[in-house]
């Protein structure tokens, strides 16, 4: 599907826990941007897979699973559905589910569509993601590579989830990084023409101040 008639679209991509969340919703209320955060649709994939017992690396049954969660929820779209709360679709099972969820090229395809649909019908967005400005948005008007090193992104999630233990969530964070990475379809890698930021030694304020600089230069205007 072409990505014709989107006016405004900001890319951020990067592995778990690199920040995408905290500054994407900075920059939409600094540039008045709806948000989408796209990773959580693959958790819902995976939540009901679980709730279901449904294998999730049986892509037949994965994939029948999709289209009937988006049937179900066609008049509310599967990726705003206000069904899930956000602590049932961040549970350890689901952080585990959810990468070979995301392998599934079908899947992907789906969930492809759902964002285009999805930006299609707005003026300007902001969407966080793995792919979306490599294979989603390749045209975005401004692209962001968020990262920094697995260590301080373990440590920041642990500050945010005071019930999370530092090994289990590096742990996490590392296999993540490699299935994200490894995977056939839609690897995670920065855009050629992406702002790579490693905000491994730099403060949220100063990561935002060259986002935000990035998005003015791209004649986003801030929001009064
Ligand atoms: O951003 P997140 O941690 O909630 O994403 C959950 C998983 O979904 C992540 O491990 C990889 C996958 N994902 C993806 O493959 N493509 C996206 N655009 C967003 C997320």
């Amino acid at each position: 599907m072409p990505e014709q008639g989107f006016a405004t679209v900001v890319a951020v991509d990067g592995p778990a826990a690199a920040g995408k969340t905290t500054t994407c919703l900075a920059l939409a209320r600094s540039f008045d941007l709806r948000y989408l955060e796209s990773g959580r649709t693959y958790r819902i994939i995976a939540f009901e897979a679980l709730q279901r017992e449904i294998p999730v690396d049986n892509t037949g049954k994965i994939t029948g699973l999709c289209d009937e969660l988006i049937t179900e929820s066609r008049s509310e779209s599967l990726l705003t559905s206000e069904r899930y709360a956000p602590e049932k679709l961040r549970a350890a099972p689901v952080n585990v589910a959810v990468s070979t969820v995301a392998k599934i090229a079908e899947v992907r395809q789906r969930v492809t569509s759902l964002i285009r649909l999805w930006a299609g019908a707005q003026t300007r967005c902001v969407i966080e993601g793995r792919d979306i400005g490599t294979a989603i948005f390749p045209a975005a008007t401004v692209k962001f590579y968020l990262t920094a090193r697995p260590e301080i992104r373990a440590m920041r999630r642990v500050r945010q989830e005071r019930a999370a233990s530092y090994e289990n969530v590096l742990n996490d964070v590392i296999r993540r990084d490699a299935a994200d990475m490894s995977r056939t379809v839609s690897p995670l890698v920065a855009a050629e023409d992406a702002i790579r930021i490693d905000t491994s030694e730099l403060s949220l304020v100063e990561v935002l101040s060259r986002m935000s600089s990035a998005c003015r230069n791209r004649g986003l205007e801030i929001n009064r």
